[in-house]
Formats: C-alpha cells, structure tokens, sequence
C-alpha cells in the first residue's frame, strides 16, 4: 500500500522511459515488504537531479546515461572505487548526505565469478562507460585483460588505465582469449543483425557474455551458442547492479532469480 510513509527512490537518465528499473525494483520492494516506490524519472540535468532528491528526500537514485559522470559533482561523497571507474550509477541518501557508488563494476564480475577470473584472458570489446566498470572490475579480479575498440585511440587508453594490452578492431579475429565479452551496443536492437566479435574466431572452451539484453539472445550469444561455449546474456549483469543497490538502500538481498523473472514476464 503507498501511504505518507512510502519512501521514494528512483532513476534518473534520459532516455529514461525504456528502463527495467522500476519493473525489478518494485517487484522487489513488494517482495520484502518495504513500504517503498521506485519511478523513473527522465530528467535534463544532473544539477536539477540532485536538487530533487535533496528537496523531496528521495531515498536513494539509479543514475544511467548520460548522468553518471555529470552527477558526480553535485553529491556529497564518491565511494572510491566509484571515483577510480569514473562514474557513478547509485546514490544513497543518508541522513541528508547523498553517497554515491558504482554496482556496475561488481555487477559485471558477478556472473562471471564462478568460472573463474585471476588468471583468465578476459577480452573486452569496447571502451566506454561499461567497458570501463568491467575493465576495472575484472582487474580488481587479477584477470589479464585485452581491450579491443573500434577507436583505436579510446581503447587504448582504457587499456593504458586497467594494465591491459590493446588489440585493435581489424585483428578481433587473431583474439585468443577465455572470455570475451561485447560492451558495445552492436546487437541490440534495432541493430540486431550485427555481431560485435567475429564468430569464427570462437571456440567451445570460452565464456562468451554480452552486456546487451535487448533482445536476450544476441547474435554474439548465438553463434557462441552455436560453438559449444558456455554464454551468459546482459540481464545477467544487469539484474546484478541493481541488487547491489537494492542492498545498498534497504540493507536486503533482493531475490534476484524474482528480478529475472519479472523482466521476462514482463
Ligand atoms: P556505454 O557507456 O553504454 O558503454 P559508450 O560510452 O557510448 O556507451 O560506449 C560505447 C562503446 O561501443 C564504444 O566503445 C564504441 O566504440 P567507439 O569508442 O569507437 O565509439 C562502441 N561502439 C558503439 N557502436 C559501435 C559500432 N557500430 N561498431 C563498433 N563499436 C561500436
């Protein structure tokens, strides 16, 4: 039931209108029993955001494109590791004073822990602000990383930031490496014909995940499929991240097999 006492959180991003978000969120709150409402909000300005959530005590905020960088400035502390990766996508308000986080970053370690990540080749095509999380992440992991990128010179320099080597996008198919992993929006609707990474260049033994999870079975997960390599799709990560927040603004691990299914349903 929504009351007096209902407590606000919410996402912040534009476009916003196409977000999950609010499906899991809710459906999580519901589960728990916490008398909370999450809503999306498809805001101009990261400034006006934060103001938001200050004057109207907004529990705590999804932060998504293009504000996780802009956002930064206008909050009251920055996790470090938040600071490290460069961008924020959770704020918490305690008591008045907005923290922000980073859960991509774990977020897109997560499905990838139980194969294994220190000592793994991780390829990572791509270099932008998920690319960057997962970089960051998977270092943290002692994984040894290649960056790949269609700007030569952007991914090289992610790969300067996370000690990693730069392969560049013409040579994609010389890649040898156990997981490879596609941040770029190639394959997502409505460019889903497209294939971020050359399929002939897979083999059976790889984990093969990609971040983008419209639609779930991306061309990428496809021909892995079609390889025999073990696949992990992008709702994976990014049910993940808003777990973590879940459990950074109640205190509660969020049912995240009930978060999956509520999307798919949806
Ligand atoms: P996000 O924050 O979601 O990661 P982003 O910062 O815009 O988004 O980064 C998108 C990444 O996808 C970039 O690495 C981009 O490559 P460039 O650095 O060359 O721009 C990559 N990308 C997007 N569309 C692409 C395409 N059609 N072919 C190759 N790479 C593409």
């Amino acid at each position: 039931m929504i009351d007096a006492a209902t407590r606000l959180y919410c996402l912040f991003g534009n476009p916003a209108r196409h977000s999950k978000g609010p499906v899991i969120h809710n459906a999580a709150f519901k589960d728990k029993g916490i008398n909370a409402v999450y809503l999306a909000f498809e805001v101009q300005d990261a400034a006006g955001a934060v103001q938001a959530v200050r004057t109207l005590d907004i529990k705590g905020a999804s932060v998504t494109i293009p504000f996780k960088e802009s956002i930064m400035e206008h909050i009251d502390w920055i996790d470090p590791t938040a600071r490290v990766i460069g961008a924020v996508n959770t704020i918490v308000n305690e008591n008045g004073v907005l923290k922000g986080y980073n859960t991509d970053c774990q977020a897109a370690v997560a499905p990838l822990v139980p194969f294994g990540i220190s000592g793994k080749t991780v390829c990572i095509v791509g270099a932008g602000g998920a690319a960057r999380a997962l970089a960051h992440g998977i270092a943290a992991q002692n994984g040894d990383i290649i960056i790949t990128n269609r700007t030569e010179q952007k991914g090289r320099a992610l790969a300067e930031t996370v000690n990693a080597r730069f392969i560049p996008a013409e040579e994609m198919e010389n890649i040898q490496a156990d997981v490879i992993i596609n941040t770029t929006s190639i394959g997502m609707t409505p460019k889903e014909n497209e294939i971020s990474f050359p399929p002939e260049a897979l083999r059976s033994e790889m984990v093969v995940m990609d971040v983008v999870y419209t639609p779930l079975r991306t061309r990428l997960l496809e021909a892995a499929e079609q390889k025999g390599c073990t696949t992990i799709d992008g709702l994976s990560m990014f049910i993940a991240q808003a777990a973590a927040q879940f459990e950074l603004w109640t205190g509660i691990i969020p049912d995240t097999d009930l978060m999956r299914n509520t999307i798919i349903n949806d």
